[in-house]
């Protein structure tokens, strides 16, 4: 169709995405094999089945269940490599993806497996594609500061591979001012802020992840539309928010793909981009995102522009990399 050729050659940057969440079913299932765990599901369509969330913990449950078939460096290689392969197929010629360290380090996992899988895919990626990356490390919410806190240090020898930290899992009851101090911390380090706010949680966690975390990028941030001053104010920055539309849809944040807030966003003057947020789960990358969004609201050859051009004007890319796309 000319409406998909056209966001297919458009250059693009993603920069929501959990690697763990781009764990497909038939890499689960040869991971499975592979370091011998066993998996409650017989088939990949049994496991594609499961797939029917009515919010966001009942995604979260299997989400962590599911990563639990990555165990070795080349586990971890194994389902960075396919991502990038998948986001090249998309003309995506920049990444800048999460990873949930602690999912792994509560399992044995160590931290060094986890970074030096995800990195050596990252540079095979710059070789074979071109693509360019950051790496964003996200603090599970639902577990404790102090967790955080130690994570943190786990990171503190790799922090040449890591850009930034984030923060996602359970929302409602897990606000940013939770983790105010972790945070002040990162910042100190250098590292760029991001946070989940607004999927969920109300627009007071949105004003939260500004005036404590004191973000530079905000995940989703649908939420905020409840809160016009809010809506002033993070255009008024020229706030960037991740939007994922098909995650929007599949965990009922928004009821019908038609009723998306993009359009609005847009019309607001907010600074929103488009991501696939988990794709294996949510049922598409980046340009299916961009697609369904597209015809639901009849978006324009513009505004899909704009959303593409955003997605590079929010990229924690330096200035001169931001101009080579732009
Ligand atoms: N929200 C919160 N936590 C997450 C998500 C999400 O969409 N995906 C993976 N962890
Ligand atoms: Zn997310």
């Amino acid at each position: 169709e000319e409406r998909a050729a056209f966001i297919a050659g458009v250059p693009k940057a993603e920069l929501h995405l959990h690697i763990e969440g781009s764990l497909e079913p038939e890499l689960m299932f040869e991971l499975a094999q592979r370091n011998n765990v066993a998996i409650p599901f017989a088939s990949v369509e049994e496991v594609r089945a499961a797939y029917a969330f009515s919010n966001l913990q009942d995604f979260l449950d299997i989400y962590y269940q599911g990563m639990g078939v990555l165990h070795t460096e080349q586990d971890f290689h194994d389902l960075t490599a396919a991502y990038c392969a998948r986001a090249d197929a998309d003309n995506v010629r920049h990444i800048e993806i999460f990873f949930d360290p602690q999912g792994h380090t509560s399992r044995g996992v160590a931290f060094a497996t986890v970074i030096a899988g995800i990195t050596r895919a990252l540079d095979d990626a710059r070789t074979t594609y071109g693509m360019t990356s950051k790496l964003i490390l996200c603090f599970l919410r639902h577990l404790s500061e102090a967790d955080a806190e130690a994570t943190l240090d786990e990171a503190l020898p790799y922090l040449d591979r890591i850009a930034g930290v984030g923060l996602d899992s359970s929302e409602v009851g897990h606000p940013p001012s939770k983790f105010e101090r972790v945070f002040a911390r990162a910042r100190g380090l250098g590292l760029k802020i991001v946070a989940h706010a607004g999927e969920e949680g109300p627009p007071a966690y949105v004003h939260e992840a500004l005036d404590l975390l004191k973000v530079d990028r905000i995940d989703h941030g649908n939420r905020s539309l409840e809160d016009p001053a809010l809506v002033r104010r993070l255009a008024g920055e020229g706030m960037t928010l991740t939007v994922c539309p098909l995650s929007n849809l599949k965990l009922c944040v928004v009821g019908d793909i038609a009723d998306h807030p993009l359009k609005t966003m847009l019309d607001a003057g907010l600074h929103a981009t488009v991501n696939s947020d988990d794709p294996s789960y949510f049922g598409g990358y980046v340009n299916a995102n961009y697609l369904a969004v597209a015809d639901a609201l009849d978006l324009s050859r513009a505004d899909l522009v704009a959303l593409a051009r955003n997605s590079f004007t929010g990229s924690f890319l330096s200035d001169a990399e931001k101009a080579r796309h732009l």
